[in-house]
């Protein structure tokens, strides 16, 4: 994840949004992240991220390494909204379709796929 790419796809929340607010608003706890722009009170997805650069700012440490890239979290995101982890708002980025299964073949199908 790019420092332009979007942490909360419910309230279109750049992760550059999120680490400035920490080193200009020094927030306490993880939680008062949902100050900067409403980040994490759409489907709640992103939560877990926001808590992780809340400690990782914290203990002084960095997010680079395991990032997942923008698509791959905009999957883990849809993933989690469709196992109904929550919903999102009104004007949230949109959620993928799910790949259908085809039960008689065992595989999976995408959405558009006609055959
Ligand atoms: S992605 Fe942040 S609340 Fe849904």
């Amino acid at each position: 994840m790019q420092l332009d790419d979007e942490l909360c796809l419910c309230f279109h929340v750049t992760k550059r949004k999120v680490m400035n607010y920490i080193r200009i608003e020094r927030p306490r706890r993880a939680a008062q992240l949902s100050e900067c722009f409403v980040a994490g009170t759409g489907c709640g997805c992103c939560r877990t991220y926001l808590a992780r650069l809340f400690d990782e700012a914290v203990s002084g440490g960095t997010t680079e390494g395991d990032e997942p890239t923008s698509e791959d979290y905009a999957r883990m995101r849809s993933r989690y909204v469709h196992q109904g982890g929550g919903r999102p708002p009104p004007g949230a980025t949109p959620i993928d379709e799910l790949p259908q299964v085809d039960p008689t073949k065992g595989e999976n199908r995408g959405p558009l796929d006609g055959s």
